[in-house]
């Protein structure tokens, strides 16, 4: 690998260093004055706050599409374009769909920066294509003060494998992949309290691609991915697209090692203030749950797990064959409900 350079990437990015994303209220704000496409070959497109787009081919192919891209929030330039690769195809991947194609998206200050690092993160994302089974097939590049790179991904899927945020059924569990955190680990990084983060990386930086493939294997009623918009955020999509509500169990959520810690040192990302904001008053948390246990619910994740509604029949089965995938923080943190539509309680569990 490049020697280390000595340039901290992460300096070219926001204050804390999360992925700088346009909250959902605002976002919501915008794109309601744009009307939904109303076409049939549409199969999935954004009223149900899914991960990607869904378009009819035939009846046994429809195409997957989904666009990601943000500033460096790890300093070593091959991990920052590892983390944002997988983080871009984690999208088709949240459908139950294949990636095929990517084309990369790359902003780039090269009166700044040397070129070495932009290949370097480059090469990044290459290798974690390559892993994916997919290709690079293009990309752009244009010259800007902040860095930034990500994909455009195309995928595959058979139009009646389709896994979206609608179905939800009453009395499924809640499945979750991968431990949240990795905004608190990142910023306590950026902050200098944490020296290693290297768990919080390897956790971005591994592909959703063997959950998506046991979840279509087991059969799951929804997923989605949890990324910017905290675990609460995606659920209350996922609950508000299904018209259902759910429960959480706080003592069976896996965290990262530290980030409890870090947590109630108060080093939380914007991001993580702007989802409660938009999110407190859907939630109902139980008395005896500390702040700082809710800031890692409401915190922004990169490269987060899949997060699945799986019959109540079919959840152990899941977990069981997540876990002899190698996907071990794998388990059942909560349960959908019937009424009281995009509502989450949130329970100590058992832990
Ligand atoms: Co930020
Ligand atoms: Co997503
Ligand atoms: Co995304």
């Amino acid at each position: 690998m490049v020697k280390k350079s000595l340039v901290k990437l992460t300096e070219f990015s926001p204050h804390c260093g999360c992925a700088a994303k346009v909250g959902a209220a605002s976002l919501h704000e915008v794109m309601k004055k744009f009307p939904a496409c109303a076409d049939p070959r549409l199969l999935v497109g954004t009223e149900t706050f899914d991960d990607a787009a869904v378009y009819w081919i035939d009846k046994d192919t429809a195409i997957v599409q989904t666009v990601d891209f943000f500033p460096p929030i790890v300093d070593d330039p091959y991990l920052y374009g590892q983390i944002a690769a997988c983080n871009a195809l984690s999208d088709v991947y949240a459908m139950g769909g294949k990636p095929l194609t990517c084309l990369a998206i790359v902003c780039f200050p090269v009166k700044k920066l040397s070129l070495e690092i932009l290949k370097t993160i480059l090469q990044g994302g290459l290798d974690k294509v390559h892993e994916a089974g997919a290709l690079i097939v293009g990309g752009h590049t244009i010259e800007d003060e902040q860095p930034k790179y990500g994909l455009a991904v195309t995928g595959i899927i058979h139009p009646d494998r389709i896994i979206t945020n609608a179905r939800a059924q009453e009395g499924d569990l809640l499945v979750l992949t991968k431990p949240l955190g990795t905004g608190i680990m990142v910023t306590a990084a950026k902050a200098g309290l944490a020296r290693d983060i290297s768990e919080a990386i390897d956790s971005m930086r591994s592909l959703n691609k063997a959950a998506a493939e046991v979840m279509q294997e087991v059969g799951v009623h929804a997923a989605t991915d949890v990324t910017g918009f905290s675990l609460l955020g995606h659920l209350h999509q996922m609950l508000l697209a299904s018209k259902k509500s759910a429960e959480l169990w706080v003592g069976d959520i896996p965290f990262l090692s530290r980030a409890e810690e870090f947590a109630q040192l108060g080093l939380i990302p914007e991001g993580a203030h702007r989802n409660r904001a938009w999110l407190r008053p859907q939630c109902d948390f139980a008395e005896d749950i500390p702040i700082y246990k809710q800031d890692i619910l409401f915190d922004p994740q990169t490269s987060g797990g899949l997060l699945a509604a799986v019959s109540e029949k079919k959840a152990e089965n899941l977990v069981a064959r997540l876990h002899d995938a190698g996907i071990t923080p794998a388990c059942v943190i909560g349960k959908i409900n019937k009424e009281k539509l995009g509502r989450i309680t949130i329970t100590r569990g058992e832990g």
